[in-house]
């Protein structure tokens, strides 16, 4: 039988490697979208990517961006994949205050260019198509939230991920297409993009360790985010689209932690023990042993609105998909800074 084929925007991203390793392993042919960039930009999946004229390849690379539909167009008359699992975005919350406009038509047109595209070469009712929605849409609502939280985005990126949350309900409804939707609590990974808290947090620890730096800067540290592990959660965006009916599920671990606890335990895994003193900006945090500042606030990375506590309730994922998360927080935090360890070395 010949094998089926999925089609991976955002497949040089975080989320994307993981997602690719898990449907290679299930004998997928995997497509991904990659976009043009200066420097080459499939580090995360060049283990998995193997020359295409070789027999017996079964990933491929197509260059696309989620603000050209006609690239669109053309892969998926030239892939006719089954499933398309969408997750190409600017996906940093932080920036998009500053792109708002181009985060917009990324995040948000970039989902419905795709559904129109599918909807209009008449494949609504041959692809399965997922969503990377995000609890970013929860935004200023009350934990724990659930599918039945109503949203309060807080950004340009969580406003932008509404409309792409409403635009694949409203293809599901209006055309019968199995779209679902993906309502994703952070998670982390050694793979994890440079700039976001988890991944600078555990490179700071090691290099801090090793001499190599002498202090990190941060922004908010009280903010409280509900951390898994992104292979965990790539499993639940396989399973939301083998789900008999299309649906949409939130994925989540239902601990909340502060930045500074996951500071704490990094640190505390390289043989530093942090102790604060001061307020505000004027934080700093102190190596315990000799006194020496590890830690200073910087305003510049503060965000004009910020979300400060996301803990999901994943109950319904539970219960219709067999998902549970099965990375806790701390062992989360041991394997990012060993990784940052190991590549130091
Ligand atoms: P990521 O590491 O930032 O990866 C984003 C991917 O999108 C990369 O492959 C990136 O390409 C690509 N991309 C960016 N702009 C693009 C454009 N204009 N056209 C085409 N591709 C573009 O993000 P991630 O952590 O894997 O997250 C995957 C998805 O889940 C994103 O949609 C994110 O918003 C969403 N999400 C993430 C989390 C989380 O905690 N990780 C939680 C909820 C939802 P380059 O490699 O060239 O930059
Ligand atoms: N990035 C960053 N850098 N964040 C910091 C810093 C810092 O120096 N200091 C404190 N923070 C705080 C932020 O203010 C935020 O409250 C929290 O750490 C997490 O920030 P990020 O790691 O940048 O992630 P995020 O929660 O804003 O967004 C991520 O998760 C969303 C799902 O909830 C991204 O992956 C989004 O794409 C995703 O949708």
């Amino acid at each position: 039988m010949a094998s089926k084929k999925a089609l991976i925007t955002g497949i040089t991203g975080q989320d994307g490697y993981y997602l690719a390793k898990l449907l290679l392993a299930k004998g997928y042919e995997v497509h991904g979208l990659k976009r043009r960039s200066s420097l080459i930009n499939t580090s995360r999946i060049d283990d998995l990517y193997q020359d295409p004229h070789v027999d017996g390849t079964r990933l491929f690379l197509h260059f696309g961006d989620a603000s050209d539909v006609l690239s669109t167009v053309d892969i998926l008359h030239q892939i006719q994949p089954q499933e398309i699992y969408n997750i190409a975005a600017q996906s940093h919350v932080r920036v998009s205050f500053d792109i708002p406009e181009y985060t917009a038509d990324t995040v948000g047109l970039g989902a419905l260019r795709l559904l129109r595209a599918i909807q209009a070469i008449g494949m609504a009712k041959d692809v399965r198509f997922y969503q990377a929605s995000s609890s970013e849409m929860f935004g200023k609502a009350e934990p724990p939230q659930s599918e039945k939280t109503p949203f309060y985005p807080r950004s340009p990126y969580a406003a932008a991920k509404c409309f792409a949350y409403w635009m694949t309900i409203n293809y599901r409804e209006s055309y019968g297409m199995f779209a679902t939707n993906g309502i994703l609590f952070n998670h982390e990974s050694p793979l994890r993009g440079e700039t976001f808290v988890t991944r600078k947090i555990a490179s700071a620890a090691a290099k801090i360790s090793k001499g190599l730096q002498d202090c990190v800067y941060m922004g908010n540290l009280d903010a409280r985010r509900d951390w898994g592990h992104a292979r965990d959660y790539v499993h639940g965006m396989y399973l939301i689209m083998q789900h008999a009916k299309a649906d949409d599920f939130v994925l989540a671990t239902g601990r909340a932690e502060t930045v500074r606890f996951f500071l704490e335990h990094a640190f505390a895994h390289v043989g530093l023990e942090i102790t604060w003193e001061g307020e505000g900006i004027q934080e700093v945090g102190r190596d315990k042993k000799n006194g020496k500042i590890l830690v200073r606030i910087d305003e510049r990375y503060f965000r004009p609105t910020e979300v400060h506590v996301l803990c999901g309730d994943y109950a319904k994922a539970k219960a219709d998909l067999g998902w549970e998360p099965t990375v806790n927080l701390e062992d989360l935090i041991k394997e990012m800074v060993e990784s940052e360890l190991q590549l130091l070395a």
